[in-house]
C-alpha cells in the first residue's frame, strides 16, 4: 500500500521533507520545518476564508456537499426528520447517542424547568425601542444571561457546563417569544411547562386571553422539523465564531451570542428574510425571467441560492419544500411560493447556475413557510437561531473537551508598511489617507 505521506521538494533551497497525511490532510505546522534559511520563519498556508482548511476534528455533523448528504452523529437527515422531535435530535446532537425513554424524559424536564427568564431580564428587554429588530434584541439578551448565570464562566467543570447547556436550550425560545411580543407592545407569556418544546413556544409568541393555548398539531410539527432542520450544520460561519469565542473560554452566553450575531448576516442565515424580499421585488411569475437575467448581468445575487458546502441539491431544502405542503395544507398556499418554485425552476435549467452549481439552499422556503406560520420576515433568523443554538453548544462542548485545541488565533501574511519613523504634525501637511483618496 502506498505510504500515507507527501513528499515536498522546496526548490529554493533544493531541500526534500515528508509530511504524514491523515484522512487526506496534512498538519499545516508540519509545513514550518520548511524555510528558506535560517532566519525563516517557517511556510504557512494561506487560506482566506478557510476554503480548504479543517479547523477541528468533529464527530457530530457530517455533510457531503457533492452528493447532497447530511447526518447528525451518523443518522441521515431525513431519518431523523421523519422520526425524531426536535428535543431527542437535540440530545443526540450534544450527547452523541439517541436517548433512551427515560433519557429524554430527564432532557426534557430539565430543558422544560430551565425555560423561564429571570424577571430582570425581561425587564431588560423593556429597554428596546419598539421597532428594534428581534435579532439585535435576541443577541443582546443572550449576552445578557452571562450576568445573571455569572457561575457559567466556570466552563471546565462538565456538570456546570451541562446546566447552561439545559438553561440556554431551554431559554431562547422564550427570549425569541419575548422579543416578537416587544415588537408588538403585547404583553409576555410565561412557558407553560405542560407544552412540548415547540407548543410551548407557539404559546409564548401567540396565545391571547384564552385559558390553555392549543397548537395546531401540523404547524407545530412544521416547525419541529424546521427546528431538526437547523440544528446543526458542521463548521459553517456562526459554528466557527462559536468555537473561536469559546476558545479563550468566553462563557457560553457570550459566545452564543456572538454565534448569532454571525448568523444575522444575509449571506448565512439572514438568508431567509432577504428571499422573502426578494419574492415580494419579483411579485408574480412572469417577471421571474427579468429577474434572472438581472441576477446573471451581475446585479445582486438570487438569495436562498448557492452554499460554500453543498454543489448539490440541499437535502435540508427538499425536506422543507415536503414541510411547506403539509403548512399551506392548513394555512392555504402563500402565494410567494408560485414564485419561488418558477425561480427554481429557471435557475435550475439555467447554464450560469448549472456552471457554478447553485442550487437552492435551506433558506430558500423555510421564509416562506414562517410567513405561513404567521412571521414576519425580521424574526426569521431568529428561528433559525433557536435550533442552531443546540449545535452551537454541542460544537462548543466538543473544542472544549478536545485537548488539541487552543485559543483561535490565525496567522497573517503582513502586507504593511516596513518600520517608518512617526513625522511630527507640522510636517504632516498634504498626506491623505487611502480613504479620503
Ligand atoms: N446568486 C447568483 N450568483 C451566485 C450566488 C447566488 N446566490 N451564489 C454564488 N454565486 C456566484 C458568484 O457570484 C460566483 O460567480 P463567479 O464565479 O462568476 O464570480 C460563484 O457563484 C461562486 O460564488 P462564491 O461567492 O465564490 O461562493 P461561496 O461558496 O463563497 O458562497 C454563499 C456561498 C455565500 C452561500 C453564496 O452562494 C451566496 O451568497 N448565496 C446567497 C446567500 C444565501 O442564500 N446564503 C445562505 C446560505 S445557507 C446558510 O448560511 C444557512
Amino acid at each position: 500500500m502506498a505510504k500515507e505521506a507527501l513528499k515536498i521538494v522546496d526548490q529554493r533551497t533544493d531541500m526534500e521533507y515528508e509530511v504524514p497525511v491523515h484522512k487526506g490532510t496534512i498538519r499545516a505546522r508540519d509545513l514550518r520545518q520548511i524555510k528558506s534559511g535560517p532566519d525563516d520563519f517557517g511556510l504557512m498556508t494561506y487560506d482566506p476564508s478557510f476554503m480548504n482548511t479543517a479547523s477541528c476534528r468533529s464527530a457530530i455533523t457530517f455533510a457531503d456537499g457533492e452528493r447532497g448528504i447530511l447526518r447528525y452523529r451518523g443518522y441521515p437527515i431525513e431519518q431523523l426528520a421523519e422520526k425524531c422531535t426536535f428535543l431527542e435530535v437535540a440530545y443526540l446532537i450534544v450527547h452523541g447517542e439517541l436517548p433512551n425513554e427515560q433519557q429524554l424524559k430527564s432532557w426534557v424536564n430539565e430543558i422544560t424547568f430551565h425555560s423561564m427568564l429571570h424577571e430582570t431580564t425581561k425587564k431588560f428587554l423593556e429597554g428596546f425601542r419598539y421597532d428594534a429588530h428581534p435579532m439585535g434584541m435576541f443577541i443582546s439578551t443572550v449576552a445578557a444571561l452571562s450576568t445573571v448565570h455569572p457561575e457559567a464562566r466556570d466552563v471546565h467543570d462538565p456538570a456546570n457546563r451541562l446546566r447552561q447547556i439545559h438553561r440556554l436550550i431551554g431559554k431562547v425560545p422564550t427570549i425569541a417569544a419575548y422579543t416578537y411580543r416587544h415588537s408588538r407592545g403585547m404583553p409576555y407569556v410565561y412557558p407553560d411547562s405542560d407544552l412540548g418544546y415547540c407548543e410551548n413556544f407557539m404559546n409564548m409568541l401567540w396565545r391571547l386571553a384564552e385559558p390553555k393555548y392549543h397548537a395546531n398539531p401540523a404547524l407545530s410539527r412544521a416547525l419541529d422539523i424546521l427546528f431538526i432542520l437547523h440544528a446543526d450544520h458542521e463548521q459553517n460561519c456562526s459554528t466557527n465564531v462559536m468555537r473561536a469565542v469559546g476558545s479563550s473560554q468566553t462563557d457560553p452566553y457570550l459566545c452564543v451570542a456572538a454565534a448569532a450575531a454571525a448568523l444575522s448576516g444575509p449571506l448565512h442565515g439572514g438568508a431567509n428574510e432577504e428571499v422573502v424580499k426578494l419574492l415580494d421585488e419579483i411579485g408574480s411569475k412572469d417577471r421571474v425571467p427579468a429577474y434572472i437575467e438581472q441576477v446573471k448581468a451581475g446585479h445582486g445575487k438570487l438569495m436562498g441560492f448557492g452554499h460554500r458546502v453543498y454543489k448539490h441539491y440541499d437535502p435540508r431544502a427538499r425536506i422543507i419544500r415536503w414541510a411547506a405542503e403539509q403548512v399551506f395544507a392548513t394555512t392555504g398556499k402563500n402565494p410567494k411560493l408560485e414564485i419561488a418554485l418558477e425561480l427554481e425552476r429557471i435557475a435550475l435549467e439555467d447554464e450560469y447556475f448549472i456552471k457554478r452549481k447553485l442550487y437552492p439552499n435551506v433558506e430558500f422556503y423555510s421564509g416562506i413557510i414562517y410567513q405561513a406560520l404567521g412571521f414576519k420576515p425580521d424574526m426569521f433568523t431568529v428561528l433559525f437561531a433557536i435550533p442552531r443554538t443546540v449545535g452551537w453548544l454541542a460544537q462548543w462542548k466538543e473544542m472544549l473537551e478536545d485537548p488539541e485545541q487552543k485559543t483561535a488565533r490565525p496567522r497573517q501574511i503582513y502586507t504593511g508598511h516596513a518600520q517608518r519613523d512617526v513625522v511630527p504634525m507640522e510636517q504632516r501637511a498634504g498626506t491623505t489617507l487611502a480613504a479620503e483618496r
